[in-house]
């Protein structure tokens, strides 16, 4: 990933929103959001693996990015996505896997900015398709995400194998 910045005023007269690849420095910041992240969906993720996902998110080899939203200096929110392959295209698909945002600055435009973000450099950078998923309860995320397109007809299948 590149390690561009990109920013964005927010719709309110809020401070502007810096959107940036995450460093090894953000690492406590992201863990906080992360911890909070895993809380809003009642999980456990394994220290382990959040460990993994850390050390892939700054290993420039890996498919793996995490995109974090400063306001006012402060790190509010990341998204984390991976970009892969298709087979409908010559160029990658990009699945945004993790969105968050601190509850402190919610509705402010911070989640709106990092999407925004993956698009435009989607789209600066070839990529096929931004893609991901919720569910269908998470009302809250969906204004959002309908602000960006409608959600399609598919229904997901997911076979636990571990
Ligand atoms: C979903 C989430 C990332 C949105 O982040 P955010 O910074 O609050 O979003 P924004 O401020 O950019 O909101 C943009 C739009 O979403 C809607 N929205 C966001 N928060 C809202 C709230 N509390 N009440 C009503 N609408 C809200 C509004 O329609 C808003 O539109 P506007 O920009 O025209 O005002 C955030 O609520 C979050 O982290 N939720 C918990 C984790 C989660 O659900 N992640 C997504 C899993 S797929």
């Amino acid at each position: 990933m590149s390690g561009t910045e990109q920013k964005s005023e927010a719709a309110s007269s809020q401070a502007p929103i810096c959107v940036r690849d995450a460093t090894a420095g953000d690492e406590a910041r992201w863990r906080v959001l992360w911890a909070g992240y895993t809380a809003f969906y009642e999980t456990d993720v394994p220290a382990d693996v959040t460990a993994h996902t850390w050390a892939r998110i700054l290993d420039p080899a890996s498919p793996i990015s995490c995109r974090l939203a400063e306001r006012e200096g402060r790190v509010a929110g990341f998204a984390v996505s991976v970009l892969h392959p298709g087979t409908w295209g010559h160029g990658p698909r990009c699945y945004l896997e993790d969105l968050f945002v601190d509850p402190k600055v919610r509705g402010g435009g911070v989640g709106r900015a990092l999407i925004q973000d993956l698009i435009t450099r989607g789209r600066a950078e070839g990529w096929i398709e931004l893609y991901w998923q919720t569910k269908a309860s998470n009302t809250v995320a969906r204004r959002l995400y309908d602000s960006f397109t409608p959600a399609d007809e598919f229904v997901r299948y997911c076979v636990q194998l571990a």
